[in-house]
């Protein structure tokens, strides 16, 4: 197994480590375009690799040959977010930095599966797909994992819970019109609103959509990366150990849900071919819109980039 990160800043180097430290693949290659940094970050956590316990090769390049026969590619590249600015703020920059990313990689890799993290994340998914030339199933968008991640962690804290026990699913596009989806929220089972007031749901709703510009706010300089990584990681976990996970991530939509022909995030089946099934929830109706809705704002902005997507 070979995975590429490509961008060696905070999300890109904190994943390659944790890649490492799980022991998901024999060799991670770190590539960015600025010189000297993946091949520093790269070498300081293969040191680490006598006290950490992993024989995982990890190196950085600013050359993408050295890519070459990744089974997974992880892309992290493109401008994080300032305070003040919405995911959508980054559309044109950032899809003109994966275009090029893309057609870098897939010269070196033939069938590679590529995980998107870059924003606004639902986009630059249709702009990898569209690109590449691979088949949808190869091509995913890590958002649901950490969107829902964010909306456990602040379950587990409100209920002082195991955040293990917490499980839930947070659907459509990456941004504000996220859709934390409570019919499907439970604690060991336990619906969660039998355990906590509708006014208290709503509360932790709205600061998981809010999730990211919190942590943007904080740190003033960029956005999350810690979470985002573990996000990204879980996903590749699912793909190396063929776990057949079921778990929210951004998709080619077909017809699914009423959306077709757009990236949007649902609950997939992940495993070793990548998305191996999209699961369709009974949704309330006032869910099925907002998905809708959501899936409408990534398609309006896929279709400001006709031009450059050709
Ligand atoms: C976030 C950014 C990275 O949600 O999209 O933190």
């Amino acid at each position: 197994m070979k995975i590429t990160v490509i961008g060696a800043g905070n999300v890109g180097a904190t994943a390659a480590l944790r890649i490492a430290e799980k022991q998901l693949a024999k060799e991670v290659v770190l590539i960015d375009i600025v010189e000297g940094i993946p091949q520093g970050k790269a070498l300081d956590m293969y040191e680490s690799g006598p006290v950490a316990l992993f024989d995982t090769r990890i190196f950085g390049s600013n050359d993408y040959k050295d890519s070459e026969n990744s089974d997974i590619i992880l892309i992290t590249a493109g401008l994080a977010r300032k305070p003040g600015m919405t995911r959508e703020d980054l559309l044109m920059k950032n899809a003109t930095i994966i275009k090029e990313v893309t057609q870098q990689v897939m010269k070196y890799s033939k069938n590679p599966i590529i995980i998107m993290v870059s924003n606004p994340l639902d986009v630059m998914t249709h702009v990898a797909h569209t690109i590449s030339g691979l088949e949808k199933e190869r091509v995913i968008g890590m958002a649901g994992v950490l969107d829902t991640a964010r909306f456990r962690s602040f379950i587990a804290e409100a209920l002082d819970v195991s955040m293990q026990d917490i499980n839930a699913f947070v659907l459509g596009g990456h941004g504000d019109s996220m859709v934390p989806v409570v019919k499907y929220t439970s604690v060991a089972g336990i619906p969660l609103s039998e355990l906590m007031p509708k006014e208290q749901i709503d509360a932790i709703v709205e600061r998981t959509r809010n999730g990211g510009i919190e942590i943007v706010n904080h740190l003033k300089t960029g956005s999350a990366y810690y979470a985002p990584a573990a996000s990204a990681v879980e996903m590749i976990e699912a793909i190396v150990k063929d776990r057949k996970r079921i778990i929210p991530c951004t998709t080619l939509l077909t017809g699914e849900y009423g959306i077709d022909n757009v990236f949007c995030g649902v609950p997939v089946k992940i495993g070793k071919n990548g998305i191996e099934q999209i699961l369709e929830l009974d949704l309330a109706a006032e869910e099925l819109d907002a998905l809708q809705k959501s899936a409408a704002l990534v398609d309006e902005n896929c279709r400001n980039l006709k031009s450059l997507l050709g």
